[in-house]
Formats: C-alpha cells, sequence, structure tokens
C-alpha cells in the first residue's frame, strides 16, 4: 500500500473550491432519470449524457474528480477516447463505483444491506488497469418509525464497507466510504442526527478494525437533514449547524475530506447548505461535494435528449459547478441563482 499516494489522491480531489461530480448511476437509476425526460435508456444515450457532463468547458475548475459506473469506464468519446483518459487529460481524476446495490437484509425487514464484495480484490485490479483512482461504496440506511434502521443492519453496512475500504486501500485506490441515511421519510431532523451519529460511530469502529489508513479515504455522508414527507422543515442554519455537530462528535479530525451526497435535495438547497456549513467557520477535514442529482437535474431537465439543446445544457451543468466552488469557500448566496 502507497500511503503518499492515497493521501496525494484524497488531497487532491477536495482542493480548494473543488469537489466531485457522482456520475455512477447504474443502469436502472440512470433509466429512471431518463423517464423523467422522456428518453430512451440506450447505452448510446447514456454515452451521449455523459459526454455531454465530460465535455462542458471550464468544469475543471470546480470538479476534481467523477464517479463512473463500469459501463461508462469502458465507453468513449465519440472522437474515440475512453473517458477516463478525456477525464484525466483535463485534470479531472476518474473514479468508479464498485458496490453491487443494496439489497433486502435478510430476517430483518425494513433494512438493508449492500451487497458487492466478492470478486471486488479482482475487479479493482481491472478497474484501476482501466484508469480509476478512487472508488465509491453506497451502504444505505433507511429510517423508518423507532425500529428501522436496526443496530445489525448498521453494524452490517458500516463491516462492509470497511472492508471494501481495505481491498481499495491495498491496491493504493482511495475509498470513497457512504453511509447513506436516507432522506425520504417523515423524520425529523433530531431523528436524523441520531441514526447518523449511530452510523458514523459504527463506520469508524469498523474502519479502524480493518486498519483502515484514515488520512486515505473520503467519507461521503448524508447532511443531518429532516425527511423530506417532515412536516416541519429545517431552517439552513439549522441543518448547516446540526451537521456540523455531528460530524465533529464521530469523524476522525485524520479524515482529509468530507464529500456530502445531495440525497434528493433540490440543487439550491444542496449549494445552500454546503455554503453556509464553510461560512460557519474551519474545520479538521476539506467539506467539499460529491453530488449526482443536484448537479444534474437542472442539465437533464434542459437537454432532454436533444443535440440541439446541449449547449444550453452544458452552460447549466457549468454554472452549478461555479456556484458549489462558490459555496466551498462560503461565498455563494441564493441571489446569486438568478445572475447568468
Ligand atoms: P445524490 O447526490 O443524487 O444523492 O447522488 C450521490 C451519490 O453518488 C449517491 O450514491
Amino acid at each position: 500500500m502507497d500511503v503518499d499516494k492515497l493521501k496525494s489522491v484524497a488531497g487532491a480531489i477536495v482542493a480548494q473550491q473543488k469537489g466531485i461530480l457522482a456520475a455512477d448511476e447504474s443502469n436502472p437509476t440512470i433509466k429512471k432519470r431518463f423517464d423523467s425526460i422522456k428518453l430512451e435508456a440506450t447505452e448510446e444515450n447514456r454515452r451521449r449524457y455523459r459526454e455531454l457532463l465530460f465535455t462542458t468547458d471550464g468544469i475543471e475548475r470546480y470538479i476534481s474528480g467523477v464517479i463512473l459506473f463500469d459501463e461508462t469506464l469502458r465507453q468513449r468519446s465519440r472522437d474515440g477516447v475512453p473517458f477516463a483518459e478525456l477525464l484525466s487529460s483535463r485534470g479531472i481524476i476518474p473514479g468508479i463505483k464498485v458496490d453491487k446495490g443494496a439489497k433486502a437484509l435478510a430476517l430483518y425487514p425494513g433494512d438493508t444491506i449492500t451487497e458487492g464484495l466478492d470478486g471486488l480484490r479482482e475487479r479493482l485490479a481491472e478497474y484501476k488497469q482501466l484508469g480509476a483512482k478512487f472508488a465509491k461504496w453506497r451502504g444505505v440506511i433507511q429510517i423508518d418509525g423507532h425500529d428501522i434502521p436496526s443496530a445489525y443492519a448498521m453494524h452490517a453496512n458500516a463491516h462492509a464497507l470497511a472492508r471494501y475500504a481495505a481491498l481499495c486501500q491495498e491496491a493504493d485506490i482511495v475509498p470513497i466510504v457512504e453511509p447513506e441515511v436516507l432522506m425520504d421519510g417523515i423524520q425529523d431532523i433530531d431523528r436524523c442526527e441520531v441514526v447518523t451519529s449511530q452510523m458514523l460511530e459504527n463506520l469508524f469502529a469498523e474502519l479502524s478494525a480493518h486498519r483502515v489508513i484514515l488520512e486515505g479515504i473520503l467519507l461521503k455522508p448524508n447532511m443531518v437533514i429532516d425527511g423530506m414527507k417532515c412536516t416541519h422543515p429545517a431552517s439552513v442554519r439549522h441543518v448547516a449547524e446540526a451537521t456540523v455537530h455531528c460530524l465533529k462528535r464521530y469523524v476522525s479530525a485524520a479524515v482529509p475530506g468530507i464529500v456530502f451526497l445531495s440525497g434528493g435535495q433540490s440543487a439550491e438547497d444542496a449549494t445552500d447548505h454546503l455554503n453556509a456549513m464553510n461560512a460557519m467557520g474551519s474545520y479538521p477535514w476539506q467539506l467539499s461535494f460529491s453530488y449526482g442529482r443536484a448537479l444534474q437535474a437542472p442539465v437533464l431537465a434542459t437537454w432532454k435528449g436533444k443535440e440541439s439543446n446541449v449547449a444550453a445544457a452544458q452552460e447549466i451543468f457549468f454554472r452549478r459547478c461555479q456556484l458549489n466552488g462558490l459555496a466551498r469557500e462560503g461565498k455563494y448566496n441564493r441571489a446569486m441563482e438568478m445572475d447568468k
């Protein structure tokens, strides 16, 4: 294991102003996104869409890394350049989603466990050959009433995340460790904080037991936020304060960066929350983004699958990247959404 290499890649990903584009939707997930713009989810349409994102002028100022799905890592631009090579040539680090999705946890109705550890060592070796320098694994924690998630589901997911992280580091690939507490539900922000705290506590115990070098990982958590169906939504300031409070308690200062997922927040909310945290103070870790929907939803809505909309969609994508770059420094404000 080359610890210096792990640290340097992790550090480059959370460089000032920069964050990650999560473009690693599995084929069933991107189909859902394409359904919303009435576009058929063919391999060529997925390729065209990813090419639109990856060739947008100027995004390298704000995007340090892109997470790809297996199929995308093997695809090329229309000029025949492999996407990993195209991104690297622009100074953007290619990464790869390696988990195989969350499945029902046997005998624990309502809980899930993420699969994909079998054969992972061999898959990582191949992904490295194809140009990936970092990886992602997403554990999924659902909140439902007082009994879900179970303590066992949190432990099982933390254990799988730590086994994945150790295998990545063995291969000199930076693991993005993602314990996502879902925000779809009626729970309030306090319940989210309790569950997120328990999950992080489990996670760091397992990372330590698996001898994972914390200086060579990135953490991708949810923000501490009320569920989408909660009847009393928390303010931007409340989300920022609760999130920072929870992270300070449970995340080691050795971790170089925290790259939030957007989890179903609107593009504007995700930017606003990140900005509020960075405006509030400085922290032992960089606070950055690894957004999927919050970077892409407005782009898809503008593109609609049409060549004639590519330039307009790229303009919107660049702007979202730029606004999140400003949020990295606490220099964003909501009025900027109106500016061109
Ligand atoms: P969202 O930002 O849409 O939550 O996606 C990020 C991600 O990669 C989830 O695994």
